[in-house]
């Protein structure tokens, strides 16, 4: 089963709108002679600046977060109507900023994935444990627990569109990646985990990313694992050139 490689870019709160068309400026030619997918997740401000400049280009959008309501009274909140009309193609739901300083739940990441796929929009699902979780030796459980919740109530044709990120919390922004083996294990076993819940056919296409201090000097290894289908990559996606590299690994 060959899956398409995925490079985002989780540019988090970065890049006003002068900043993100630089970045555009300089990236998206170099850009058409790559062979991955490319996504670029901008902050909500400079979307529609950025969707304007991707136009007829490889290079797609992502937002980094959403509510599942298409719209309401929640101050402050974007909906999945709203992205699709800028338009994203992809969204980032449950990175672990979110869980650790917005009161992002199980439950809410659960709400979004079925909002999001209902509204066309791929899901760039993010779990992923603490150092503590590490040390303690309960890795596996809680990612999967994580994985579990997350699929709740979703069919089997709607889990084929989904994408999970691995981001292992301890090597997010902090310069020390999952070794290559570390991440696939996780990963197989994430792929595992959704074979048990539906089958080997969603299993085998669900795209699984890895997550934390990604740069061009380790992107070649982790991608050599069987597993892993791409990168989510935060402080590495904010330079044309490191970005470019990264989405380059395979040339
Ligand atoms: P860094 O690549 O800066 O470690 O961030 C990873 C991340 O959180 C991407 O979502």
């Amino acid at each position: 089963m060959s899956r398409i490689p995925l490079i985002a870019g989780n540019w988090k709160m970065n890049n006003t709108r002068k900043e993100t068309l630089d970045f555009l400026s300089s990236f998206l030619p170099k850009a058409e002679n790559l062979s991955v997918e490319i996504v670029i997740c901008p902050p909500f401000t400079s979307l529609n600046t950025a969707a304007e400049k991707l136009e007829g280009t490889k290079v797609k959008l992502g937002a980094q977060n959403m509510h599942w309501e298409e719209n309401g009274a929640f101050t402050g909140e974007v909906s999945p109507l709203m992205l699709k009309e800028i338009p994203c193609d992809y969204v980032i739901i449950g990175h672990s900023e979110r869980r650790q300083y917005f009161a992002e739940t199980d439950e809410t990441v659960n709400n979004k994935i079925k909002s999001a796929i209902e509204h066309n929009l791929t899901p760039i699902v993010c779990v992923g444990e603490t150092l503590a979780q590490r040390e303690e030796g309960i890795t596996l459980d809680f990612v999967m627990g994580q994985v579990e919740k997350a699929l709740k109530d979703v069919a089997a044709e709607d889990a084929k569109k989904i994408v999970f990120a691995y981001e292992p919390i301890w090597a997010i922004g902090t310069g020390k990646t999952a070794s290559a083996s570390d991440a696939q294990e996780v990963i197989g076993a994430i792929r595992n985990k959704i074979e048990e819940l539906y089958d080997k056919d969603v299993a085998d296409v669900v795209r699984i990313l890895y997550g934390g201090s990604v740069k061009p000097e380790n992107i070649k290894e982790l991608m050599a694992e069987d597993d892993i289908d791409g990168a989510l990559v935060g402080g590495a996606s904010l330079k044309p050139d490191s970005f470019y590299a990264i989405c380059s690994f395979n040339i």
